[in-house]
């Protein structure tokens, strides 16, 4: 059996992963959590893999708030950025295979709606949260071993997230205000937990995957098929992010083109399946 370690486990991937992980007689699973290790403390950390000596190790722990990391960049660079550098160092002292959890934010998302982003584009963050997931990207590179999987428009069932905040809203409003010019793929924690298995089975080149859904669509159209699968009548009124940008002025700014290319994926024998199978499976349990 493979010892794993999944860092961040109390978070919206990482409960979901170690559950699955846990569950799959190939491995022997372990957890942290920010009570149990704070990955800014690198001397904690190392103490902590050395103690498992795991074959891999997934960081599932990150500051997401996006517009928390705008007023918070110090605690953002720290946790995203620099802490991944404890994690690499770690890892290498014992051999293992680093997985670390990205985000199509590394990207400035001005590329033309008519392309989408291969791995091996230029970055430029815009927001804090993606210059410190970039060097959160940087630093686990400094692993020997190491796969960075970019993913983006996560929802699951153990966190906030946008599927959530629709369904709560349409509760008490006949309609909402959804942006309609930000294009991505929705992508369940069930889907990236399965590409992250088949990444651990496989072992294909070390390097960046881009791991989303399959397709892409714009917020408001998901806004539009999660009413339309969960029968609710509230009515979807798409904006540009201009006009949701004077509603919220404080918000930070969304890339445009969030399309991630999943050829690589692809060429490596992982096919996810399409977002709105992954949508459909999430809310039948969502809804329960
Ligand atoms: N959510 C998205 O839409 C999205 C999109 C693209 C990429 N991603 C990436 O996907 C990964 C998983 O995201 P998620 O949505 O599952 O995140 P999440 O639910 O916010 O979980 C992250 C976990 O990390 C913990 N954490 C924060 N600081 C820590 C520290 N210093 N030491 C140890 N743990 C710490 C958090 O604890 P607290 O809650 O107590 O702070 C939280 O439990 C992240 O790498 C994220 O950047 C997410």
């Amino acid at each position: 059996m493979k010892k794993v370690l999944v860092i961040g486990q109390d978070g919206m991937l990482g409960g979901e992963l170690y559950e699955r992980l846990n569950n799959n007689p190939l491995y022997e699973v372990y957890k942290t959590t920010i009570e149990t290790l704070d990955i800014c403390n690198e001397q904690a950390v190392i103490e902590k893999v050395k103690e498992i000596e795991p074959y891999f190790i997934i960081n599932c722990a990150a500051y997401t708030n996006v517009d928390g990391c705008e007023t918070n960049f110090e605690l953002a660079n720290s946790v995203n950025g620099k802490a991944v550098l404890n994690i690499a160092n770690a890892a290498n002292l014992v051999n293992a295979t680093l997985i670390q959890i990205s985000t199509d934010y590394v990207f400035d998302g001005k590329l033309d709606i008519d392309k989408i982003y291969t791995e091996d584009m230029q970055t430029n963050p815009v927001s804090a949260y993606g210059k410190s997931k970039l060097l959160g990207e940087q630093n686990a590179a400094k692993a020997n071993k190491y796969y960075i999987l970019r993913t983006a428009w996560l929802y699951g069932l153990g966190g906030k997230n946008f599927v959530k905040t629709m369904l709560k809203l349409s509760s008490t409003k006949d309609e909402v205000s959804v942006v309609n010019d930000q294009h991505g793929s929705p992508t369940s924690t069930t889907t990236l937990c399965q590409i992250i298995e088949k990444v651990m089975e496989l072992e294909p080149a070390y390097g960046i995957y881009h791991s989303t859904n399959e397709g892409f669509t714009v917020w408001s159209d998901f806004a539009k098929k999660i009413f339309e699968l969960a029968n609710v009548k509230t009515k979807v009124n798409p904006i540009t992010s201009k006009e949701y940008k004077d509603m919220y002025p404080n918000s930070s700014d969304r890339p445009t083109n969030s399309m991630l290319s999943k050829e690589k994926l692809h060429s490596v024998g992982i096919n996810p399946e399409k977002w709105e199978n992954a949508l459909e499976e999430y809310l039948r349990e969502e809804l329960k």
